[in-house]
């Protein structure tokens, strides 16, 4: 898997969004491609301009939990196992992962999952409704370490705004990162953010997110001796 030659900042048709994501021309395994060519019309949201209808995911009423960047899916596949009464929606813009993901659901399947290959930041501002989502995650988002590639992390106060404003009052938003350089940056964002407030008090670490299995990149950081920072806030206004 390599990045894309030419991977713009922003996105083509919103030259005011930045792309928190590099374009990767990872190659689809036959597998993926069957997997998605069967499995995207089960677990795929439907690729629409509409906003969404939380009960139309799965079909029914129920608590609407979202992982932002779930590469091959371990993490969101977990939480859907973990927590059946809950509704899942994972949201990655690469294709391989999704495909992975895919094959895994085909050995269990997870009526409570969904998933959409999507720029998450689009589909936060057009697809979802205010106050739908109850619990957010994001483990391992890109870190772009170069001080010129800073705009595109993920986490960004504007980001933080619209992310609020699709949470419920008090929904909880998880974070990890194995950059302590990006954990850093976290931590300022979003203790300067008007809507989140840190659980665990003003500026500390979380421990680790108990829903958190080991991922990919967690796993990659940890062989190259990196530590693993986790973040754990509230979005205010709950009871
Ligand atoms: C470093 S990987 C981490 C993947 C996984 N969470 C893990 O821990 O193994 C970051 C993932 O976020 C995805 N990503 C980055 N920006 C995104 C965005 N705006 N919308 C959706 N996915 C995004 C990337 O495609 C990539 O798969």
């Amino acid at each position: 898997m390599s990045r894309h030659p030419d991977s713009p900042e922003t996105c083509p048709d919103r030259p005011d969004r930045v792309r928190s994501f590099a374009l990767r021309t990872g190659r689809l395994t036959k597998g993926q491609r069957r997997a998605l060519e069967k499995l995207l019309p089960v677990y795929g949201v439907p690729d629409t301009p509409e906003r969404l209808e939380p009960e139309a995911l799965c079909g029914r009423r129920a608590p609407l939990g979202m992982e932002i960047g779930i590469g091959g899916g371990e993490a969101v596949m977990a939480l859907a196992r973990n927590h059946p009464d809950w509704d899942w929606l994972g949201l990655d813009v690469y294709a391989p992962g999704l495909g992975k993901l895919l094959l895994r659901l085909e050995q269990e399947p997870l009526p409570n999952l969904r998933v959409a290959k999507t720029d998450a930041v689009a589909f936060l501002e057009e697809r979802l409704p205010a106050g739908s989502m109850d619990a957010v995650y994001i483990f391992f988002p890109d870190p772009w370490p170069k001080a010129r590639h800073h705009k595109r992390r993920l986490i960004q106060a504007s980001f933080l705004g619209v992310l609020a404003s699709r949470m419920r009052p008090g929904a909880d938003l998880f974070l990890a990162t194995d950059w302590p350089d990006y954990a850093q940056w976290m931590v300022e964002v979003l203790e300067a953010d008007p809507h989140f407030a840190n659980v665990h008090g003003c500026g500390a670490w979380a421990p680790r997110c108990p829903d958190r299995p080991p991922t990919k990149f967690e796993e990659r950081g940890e062989g190259r001796g990196h530590e693993v920072f986790d973040l754990h806030y509230r979005l205010e206004g709950g009871e």
